[in-house]
């Protein structure tokens, strides 16, 4: 390698390394997003919508193989109109409603735009697949200027994930030319995970409703303090005073 391909190879590096961090940028600023969203529930209503969240950045490979796939030209600027996935970002809910109060939530915030909706929890995919997907553009704030970045969003539940990381394993390992038999089980193992998703949701009402005819002592000494993050603080005694004199 000459020195001037050297050069043109510093230049090319520098500027992916830009491109990417955009995306990295606005998963960090998914993330506390969610983070938040995930606290404040938790401190006001004992309990969070949010499991856990995964975050990945497509790999510069991977990018090139999804535009020749799609046979779209080769430049950066192809990749940010075309392949909408290089920031993506799963957030995992316990119950099926956690998933559109979770993506409710999101949809209000003004800083972001929704770019594109897919419900495969309405509509599932042929193989079973059910998840919610959303296309955001997040504000990037960076030193000179703001920049638009598109992250993609996959709300589903504990038993979808389940499935779909199965699914992902098998689709590789046969290559992506699954067995009929394989996909028919893949299937029904599908509907098992939809059957059991609203199982718990009816449970879930269940013990919201138990939990709501908690006897007075029990509730009374919980109303005493607050947990702010792994903080507790207990309210001051003559706050409690002001408010039993009338
Ligand atoms: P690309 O597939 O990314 O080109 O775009 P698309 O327009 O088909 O997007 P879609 O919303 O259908 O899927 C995007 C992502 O959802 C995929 O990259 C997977 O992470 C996930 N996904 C979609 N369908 C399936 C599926 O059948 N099985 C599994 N395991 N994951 C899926
Ligand atoms: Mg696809």
């Amino acid at each position: 390698m000459n020195s001037q391909q050297i050069g043109q190879l510093k230049i090319m590096r520098e500027e992916i390394t830009r491109f990417m961090m955009k995306y990295k940028f606005a998963l960090d600023e998914m993330e506390t997003k969610i983070e938040i969203l995930k606290e404040e529930f938790q401190a006001l209503h004992d309990y969070s919508p949010i499991e856990h969240t995964k975050s990945r950045l497509k790999s510069p490979e991977s990018i090139l193989k999804k535009l020749s796939r799609k046979g779209l030209s080769i430049s950066l600027e192809s990749c940010e109109e075309h392949i909408k996935d290089i920031a993506g970002l799963r957030i995992t809910c316990s119950f099926l409603s956690d998933i559109y109060k979770v993506s409710e939530m999101l949809q209000r915030q003004s800083d972001l735009k929704v770019l594109e909706v897919k419900d495969y929890i309405k509509n599932p995919k042929p193989n079973g697949y059910q998840s919610l997907h959303l296309l955001l553009e997040v504000p990037v704030f960076l030193s000179d200027r703001v920049e638009n970045v598109c992250v993609e969003l996959q709300i589903r539940t504990i038993a979808m994930d389940f499935w779909a990381s199965l699914e992902h394993k098998i689709f590789y390992k046969y290559n992506q030319s699954v067995p009929e038999r394989l996909l028919q089980e893949l299937k029904l193992a599908a509907d098992t995970a939809n059957a059991l998703d609203h199982q718990m949701e009816r449970l879930q009402h269940e013990v919201q409703l138990i939990k709501q005819s908690q006897p007075e002592d029990s509730l009374l000494e919980e109303l005493r303090s607050i947990q702010i993050s792994n903080q507790q603080f207990k309210l001051p005694s003559g706050l409690l005073e002001v408010l039993s004199k009338d």
